[in-house]
C-alpha cells in the first residue's frame, strides 16, 4: 500500500520538533557527506516575473532519502502585507518514489543552519568558552541562539542587531526558555567580550572588527551565503583557521569570497571542511589562543537530513495531517 504523506506547517515544527535531535543529524550528515556517496545537484535559479525561485535538492546515504526544497522570494510582498520569503520541502523514499514530507522549510532551513553554527562550535570552540555573542536576531540569530547555546556550558550571551527593539523582542522571547543570561549589546563589546559569535544576518557591510576579536575566540559565520554578502572585516579573516561546510561553495559566495577576490585571502585559505575535522581528517583547533572560522553557506544534503529528522520525530509523536495523494 502507498504510504501517506505527512504534511506539516512552521507552527508544528515550532511547537514539536525537538532542536537537539536535528543538531545530532547535521553533525553526522557532515562527517557521512566526506564519504562522497550523497548526491548534491547544483541549486536551481528561475528569475520568475515577480522574483525568484531557488530549488535545492540532495540525496543522502546515511538517511536513504532525498529532497527537494523550492523557496521563493518577492520583495514586492512588503506592501502586500505578505512575508517575502516562503518556502516548503518535500521528503521521498529513493527506492519508491513515495513522497514522504512536505514541510513549510523557512524554519526547517533555520534549524538545519543553526545547527551547523552549533555543529562547529562542538568541534571547534575551546572547550573553557564561557561566553556567546550572536550577531543578527532574526530568524537566524534567534535560531543560532537556542542551538548554539547547546553544546558547551556558556555562562553569558550577547545579542547584538542594529534593529535594538528586535533584538529586545528576542531577549523577551528566549529568556524563559533559556536559562542563560542574554543581553542586548553594541557590536564592539559584544565582539570584545566572546568567545564564540556566531553572525547570522544579511548585511553587505562587514560588521565583525579585526580588533574586536580576541585570541582563541571561535567564530560560525552563517548570514553570508552569496558574494555580495558579508558579516567580518576581511582583515579578520587571514588572523583565523579556516573552515567550510563545503571549499568550493564558501569559496564563491561565503564569508571568505569577498577578501579572496581582493587578494586579502588567497584560494588555498581553507583548512578543510567541517566534514574532514569531524572524521579526524583534518586537525581542527590546534592550540587555545588560536581564532577559528567556520564559514557555513547551507548543502542541500542539510535539508534532506533535517527533513529526515522532522519525519522521523513527526512519525513518533503522530504529528501533522496525512495525506494519501494516489
Ligand atoms: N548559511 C546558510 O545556510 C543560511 C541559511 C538560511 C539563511 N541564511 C542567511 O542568513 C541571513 C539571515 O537570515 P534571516 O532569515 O535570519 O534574516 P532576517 O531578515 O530574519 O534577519 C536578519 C537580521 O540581521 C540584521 N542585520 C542586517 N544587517 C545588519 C548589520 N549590518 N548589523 C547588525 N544587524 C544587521 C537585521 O536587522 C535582521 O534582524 C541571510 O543572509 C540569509 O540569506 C544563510
Amino acid at each position: 500500500m502507498v504510504r501517506k504523506t505527512i504534511v506539516l506547517s512552521r507552527e508544528q515544527v515550532a511547537k514539536e520538533i525537538d532542536l537537539k535531535e536535528i543538531i545530532i543529524s547535521i553533525e553526522k550528515c557532515f562527517a557521512e557527506f566526506e564519504k562522497g556517496k550523497d548526491l548534491l545537484p547544483p541549486k536551481y535559479i528561475v528569475d520568475l516575473p515577480g522574483g525568484i525561485a531557488a530549488c535545492l535538492t540532495g540525496y543522502t546515504k546515511a538517511t536513504n532519502t532525498f529532497s527537494m526544497k523550492m523557496g521563493q522570494e518577492r520583495k514586492g510582498n512588503v506592501e502586500r502585507g505578505l512575508p517575502t520569503i516562503f518556502s516548503t520541502m518535500n521528503l521521498y523514499d529513493p527506492d519508491t518514489g513515495e513522497l514522504l514530507l512536505i514541510v513549510e522549510s523557512v524554519l526547517a532551513t533555520m534549524y538545519r543552519t543553526a545547527a551547523a553554527a552549533a555543529v562547529a562550535v562542538k568541534h571547534l570552540g575551546r572547550e573553557d568558552v564561557e561566553t556567546l555573542t550572536v550577531i543578527g536576531a532574526g530568524q537566524l540569530g534567534q535560531q543560532c541562539i537556542r542551538a548554539v547555546s547547546t553544546v558547551r556550558p556558556f555562562k553569558k550571551i550577547f545579542l547584538f542587531d542594529m534593529r535594538q527593539s528586535q533584538a529586545d523582542k528576542v531577549v523577551n522571547e528566549l529568556s524563559s526558555e533559556i536559562s542563560i543570561p542574554i543581553e542586548v549589546a553594541n557590536s564592539e563589546t559584544a565582539c570584545r567580550e566572546a568567545d564564540v559569535i556566531c553572525t547570522a544576518t544579511n548585511s553587505s557591510e562587514p560588521i565583525v572588527r579585526k580588533d574586536w576579536v580576541r585570541e582563541g575566540t571561535h567564530l560560525s559565520c552563517m548570514g553570508a551565503d552569496l558574494h555580495s554578502k558579508i558579516e567580518c572585516e576581511p582583515s579578520l579573516l587571514p588572523r583565523c583557521r579556516l573552515f567550510a561546510d563545503k571549499v568550493e561553495h564558501c569559496k564563491e559566495r561565503g564569508e571568505s569570497s569577498q577578501a579572496i577576490e581582493s587578494g586579502v585571502l588567497s584560494k588555498d585559505c581553507y583548512v578543510g571542511s567541517l566534514g574532514q575535522v569531524i572524521i579526524g581528517d583534518v586537525k581542527g583547533r590546534t592550540c587555545n589562543e588560536e581564532i577559528t572560522l567556520f564559514d557555513g553557506i547551507g548543502l542541500g544534503v542539510q535539508d534532506t537530513t533535517v527533513a529526515k529528522s522532522i519525519f522521523d520525530q513527526a512519525t513518533l509523536k503522530n504529528m501533522g495531517v496525512h495525506i494519501a495523494f494516489c
